[in-house]
């Protein structure tokens, strides 16, 4: 069985291994820098083209770097131990959930060259649990409400009008058991006469949308109270007038850096207080 070095004893190795890094990160990309423009172009590329998911349409949920091995990073980024491997760069993957055909995808994809991407492996997501919510997906949901009629008629019985509602969608979370259909629920606010329409709810009313049939596929109305009026919900400062939230300013303070703020970026790599690195994403 591997035994791992305690922490405290490895501590000197790693704070030389960063101090080193220093000297040497500035030229050449992290491996864990996140996917960069073209490479995510190779991606997209790589994934409609394979053969493995021919449904269409399909669209990409989440596209992120697949992040190499843990000693290949600390080898490659601080040069500690394998001096030949710090030589040659890791290859480049990404990990893709993409939805098509009612399922939903996973993929492995060597963007190392971007030139000729490759499809690593590819998953059809089994069990519970949908991928995140497009944007796409949430502007064609929403703009289903202003055209469905039974919403019409709630929202005129209601006394507001179509131009001033705003709908949103929420996942519907999962309650256990086989979830065979992506719907997502979706909420509906008066947002005229202030920025914060989530004081101004539709309430009552609940629609469930299929994203992928992308319709409503249930309504509910059940109870119509008053839609709370604008007046004081506003929380922007310029909006806000009386007591409390009219308070003074603060008293003024200043923070003296002689020597500048000692942080310093470099791409995604942050390092400050000498033997600190973060990586910014
Ligand atoms: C990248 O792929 C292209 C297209 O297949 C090829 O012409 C090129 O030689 C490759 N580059 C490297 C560094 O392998
Ligand atoms: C600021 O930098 C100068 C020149 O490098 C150095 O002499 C001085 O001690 C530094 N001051 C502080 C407060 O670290």
């Amino acid at each position: 069985m591997a035994r791992t070095p305690p922490l405290a004893a490895m501590l000197p190795l790693l704070l030389l291994a960063a101090l080193s890094a220093t000297a040497n990160a500035a030229s050449r990309p992290h491996p864990l820098d996140p996917l960069s423009p073209a490479e995510i172009t190779a991606v997209r590329s790589a994934v409609l083209a394979s053969p493995l998911v021919p449904a269409r349409p399909l669209s990409f949920h989440y596209v992120g770097l697949d992040e190499p091995d843990k000693l290949d990073v600390l080898a490659i980024a601080y040069h500690s131990t394998r001096r030949a491997l710090a030589r040659t760069p890791l290859p480049r993957r990404a990990f893709v959930i993409a939805r098509a055909g009612g399922a939903s995808h996973e993929l492995r994809v060597d963007v190392t060259n971007t030139s000729a991407p490759r499809v690593l492996s590819h998953a059809v997501h089994a069990g519970a649990g949908f991928p995140t919510l497009t944007l796409d997906e949430q502007f064609d949901a929403v703009a289903l409400a202003p055209k469905y009629r039974p919403f019409q008629e709630s929202v005129r019985r209601r006394g507001v009008a179509m131009d001033d509602v705003l709908c949103a969608v929420f996942p519907v979370g999962w309650f256990g058991g086989e979830a065979t259909t992506r719907v997502a629920k979706m909420l509906c606010f008066v947002a005229g006469g202030t920025a914060n329409f989530y004081a101004r709810p539709i309430e009552g009313v609940t629609m469930v949308v299929d994203l992928d049939a992308m319709a409503i596929v249930e309504y509910k109305d059940r109870v119509r109270y008053p839609v709370p009026k604008a007046e004081g919900t506003d929380y922007r400062a310029g909006k806000t007038g009386k007591p409390p939230f009219a308070v003074p300013e603060p008293a003024p303070g200043v923070v003296v850096q002689p020597n500048g703020s000692g942080v310093h970026i470099d791409g995604h790599v942050v390092r400050y207080v000498r033997h600190l690195n973060s990586l910014i994403t």
